[in-house]
């Protein structure tokens, strides 16, 4: 077993953080791992307070863009202990997209002990409250100073966490996107990759201008077939069916959305896996046949959709407690992550403090 040496902060931070008025992403946990890979291997982690790096102006990362990323959530259950949720999924997905940016893997060794040991050292940061969860970043960068357009051969892994409340605090206003693109097939669209979310922050800011939360991405092809939102992945009920754009090489396999797929099968709904098109969807709102839609994503969690606008309209959908299917998905989703059902497909990962 991997035992990292930690330098550990004189006073913990703690004590500026309102477990019962969490703002996401914006304070941070006491600690982070950090691990170096350079000469062909990964260096031996270390757990450091958190802080700022120091880099050089020519880090290639930030010229080319090898950067990718995780997003996962921590809970405490009534005994204290910290339940992870479904880690090695996202252990898995970050080496996917670390292959398609061309950049070593992480070792699971590295991954789930540094986690571990990190977790249990900023245990306390980990929210007690409903709804509330600690976030855990794990990215990695390329950190070669050198500025010719090639692989770089170091790189850096690190852990931060930061304990959030709600991602949106709402039920969302989305739009569907007529004319930008976020990735066509044989691109890195299913990459984790930080530039994909770099592209997709204008055309989100144009119809955050236009009066609404988030985009909704159509294929590049034809702009005919719906894809995912900007944070999350899109389900929808259609005359009682959940249905929802399979993965590929344009969408972000979501573990949320993996999860709410199961758990849909579970609980007896139908499920489908197939491509939307925004004529479907529009059809079926004429004929009073969208009853639900909702994103998916680890720091969305389940995102209610209100209103979907297409080519000038709005289309209104029912109201959110009406909404059968996403809301006992949702109300057992958190059960499970919670530790107060029965984890039936050993998605937790337990930390016993
Ligand atoms: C997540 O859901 O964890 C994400 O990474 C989405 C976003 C906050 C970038």
């Amino acid at each position: 077993m991997l035992t990292i040496p930690a330098q550990c902060v004189a006073e913990s931070r703690i004590a500026e953080l309102d477990f019962n008025n969490i703002e996401f992403g914006k304070i941070f946990s006491d600690h982070m791992l950090v691990a170096d890979y350079k000469d062909n291997e990964w260096q031996s982690p270390q757990i450091l307070p958190y802080g700022n790096m120091t880099m050089s102006p020519a880090t290639s990362a930030l010229h080319y863009g090898q950067s990718i990323f995780e997003g996962m959530k921590a809970y405490k259950d009534a005994n204290g202990d910290i339940l992870l949720f479904r880690p090695l999924e996202n252990f898995r997905r970050l080496n996917k997209s670390g292959e398609r940016m061309c950049m070593p893997a992480i070792t699971e060794d590295i991954f789930m002990k540094g986690l571990e040991q990190l977790l249990r050292l900023d245990a306390a940061w980990v929210p007690p409250t409903a709804g509330c969860a600690l976030y855990i970043r794990p990215f990695m960068f390329a950190t070669d100073d050198f500025i010719g357009v090639r692989p770089s051969a170091s790189y850096r892994f690190t852990i931060f966490t930061c304990p959030v409340g709600a991602y949106y605090g709402q039920p969302l206003k989305v739009a569907i996107e007529p004319d930008y693109v976020r990735s066509a097939e044989g691109g890195a669209g299913f990459a984790k990759a930080a530039g994909n979310y770099g592209a997709a922050l204008l055309p989100a800011r144009k119809m955050q201008e236009r009066g609404y939360h988030q985009l909704i991405w159509t294929d590049a092809k034809e702009h005919k077939y719906i894809e995912e939102s900007g944070t999350m992945n899109l389900m929808f009920v259609i005359d009682g069916k959940l249905i929802t754009p399979p993965v590929s090489t344009t969408i972000l396999a979501g573990i949320t959305r993996d999860s709410v797929l199961q758990l849909a099968k579970d609980l007896g709904y139908t499920v489908e896996e197939r491509k939307v098109s925004i004529d479907e969807l529009v059809e079926a709102h004429k004929a009073g046949k969208l009853q639900e839609a909702f994103g998916t994503g680890t720091a969305a969690t389940i995102a209610q959709i209100a209103t979907i606008h297409y080519n000038g309209e709005d289309m209104d959908l029912p109201a959110v407690e009406d909404r059968e299917i996403s809301n006992h998905i949702s109300t057992e989703l958190d059960k499970i992550k919670t530790g107060e059902t029965p984890d039936t497909h050993n998605w937790v990962h337990r930390i016993r403090l």
